[in-house]
């Protein structure tokens, strides 16, 4: 069967943009920026994308284009041995699912309860079984989506969801920044505490913070690269790593000056977006209906990067085992809700802990850091090292002097950042 391709170059880039922009934007950004320097935090995110992603976004998509494949079997097609490797990358994606599809599923919960006007508390709503069913519910929008194909599932929900994501996130900047709070939740933001830049803790996070908000380093772009056609790799990476980071920064500009209009206190963590951000919408003007429009938008974004982790596993199936999609997908499906079941039940009357902590948070630490550098390690090792470089150069347009700057990113720059982001997020554990 031929392989499926993206109908246009705007579909593969929405449906990249859809990966990227996700809970890591709207929700995580700000506030690690908050913690991390405000405005001087920028400086070391965006060396680290456009310096560390940029380069791994371009080689994902130069192996999956060049090899026509998916992480495993591109993988064996570069070394036999290395499918293994390919099959780590795998599971650290399906691992990453099967607990951003929870927080997936409270975003959900809020987004209706608001549009109900029925304000939830989270520890009474996550006390309850009742987050059980939206994670189910989750789990199906997003196996229902990947099982339609790449043009007709993963194309198709991004050029709806992209583009209604961007006028609800324009409706709430404009509204934000009108309220009485804007200056000082700006203030607390943005203003540069340039001091900070000294501290190392501030560009581990810079950098971990760049790899997981591009969703590069998991085989998703290397994937989403084999239904390429014959299209720019730079540029579109290019467009695809400006339009994530402006989304990230402009979500910052309608958290804060709401939390600061609410008079409350910016919190970090899942507190911020879930017990914060909720009491805020429960107390400003128009509360209510910024609440709905607020978590529908986190949904939107939550539900595409969703769906281009669950295409890696789905895709490797296809390919390695000749799966049907449909097969394949549901295969996928199941393996991940049962992934995440731990992490569904963290939070939940069950309390299931580990490691002292719940296993939502040990996932995202164990899982969402640790196993994704390790996975950007796999990937940047085996394409820049074991990849014929006249392949990759035939990729990226040549063997001039720009591609061997590039070349010497991937084979130094990145593995080196990634490396130190590594021992960093040991040393910190998940505080
Ligand atoms: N980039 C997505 C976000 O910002 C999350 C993600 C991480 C998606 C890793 C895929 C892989 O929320």
């Amino acid at each position: 069967m031929e392989r499926e391709q993206w109908s246009s170059t705007l579909g593969f880039i929405l449906a990249s943009i859809g990966s990227a922009v996700g809970i890591g934007n709207i929700w995580r950004f700000p506030y690690i920026v908050g913690a991390n320097g405000g405005g001087a935090f920028l400086i070391p995110f965006l060396i680290a994308v456009l310096l560390f992603g940029l380069p791994l976004m371009v080689l994902e998509l130069a192996i999956g284009r060049s090899t026509g494949t998916s992480v495993v079997s591109a993988f064996r097609s570069i070394r036999q041995r290395f499918a293994a490797a390919g099959l780590v990358i795998v599971a650290v994606v399906s691992l990453i699912l099967g607990y951003y599809l929870v927080i997936t599923s409270w975003v959900l919960a809020y987004a209706l309860f608001f549009a109900f006007n029925r304000p939830m508390d989270f520890d009474a709503f996550t006390g309850s079984y009742l987050p059980l069913v939206f994670f189910l519910l989750s789990g199906l929008a997003v196996y229902v989506t990947v099982r339609s194909g790449v043009r007709g599932g993963i194309e198709r929900a991004s050029r709806y969801l992209i583009p209604f994501l961007l006028v609800i996130l324009t409706f709430l900047v404009i509204f934000s920044l009108t309220e009485p709070g804007a200056a000082e939740g700006i203030g607390f933001y943005l203003s540069p505490d340039f001091s900070r830049l000294t501290d190392p803790a501030v560009w581990i996070a810079a950098f971990g913070q760049a790899f997981f908000s591009l969703s590069v380093g998991m085989g998703i772009l290397l994937t989403f690269g084999s239904y390429l056609g014959r299209e720019a790799l730079f540029r579109n990476a290019a467009i695809i790593a400006v339009a994530d980071m402006l989304i990230a920064v402009l979500a910052g500009l309608v958290i804060f000056p709401l939390v600061f209009t609410a008079g409350l206190d910016p919190a970090a963590g899942v507190n911020l977006a879930f017990i914060t951000l909720p009491t805020a919408f429960t107390e400003i003007q128009y509360g209510t209906v910024l609440g709905a429009l607020f978590f529908l938008m986190l949904f939107a974004a939550a539900l595409t990067s969703a769906v281009s982790m669950l295409e890696v596993p789905t895709a490797a199936l296809m390919d390695s085992y000749g799966y049907p999609r449909k097969r394949a997908t549901l295969l996928v499906f199941a393996a991940v809700m049962v992934l995440g079941l731990p992490s569904a039940l963290s939070y939940t009357a069950l309390n299931l802990e580990a490691f002292g902590m719940p296993f939502l948070d040990f996932a995202d630490y164990a899982f969402g850091t640790i196993g994704l550098i390790v996975a950007g390690l796999l990937v940047s090792v085996v394409g820049g090292w074991f990849m014929i470089r006249t392949r990759i150069c035939a990729e990226i347009g040549g063997c001039g002097w720009q591609q061997k700057v590039y070349m010497a990113l991937i084979r130094y720059g990145v593995p080196a950042v990634l490396l130190i982001t590594l021992v960093g997020s040991f040393f910190r554990g998940t505080g």
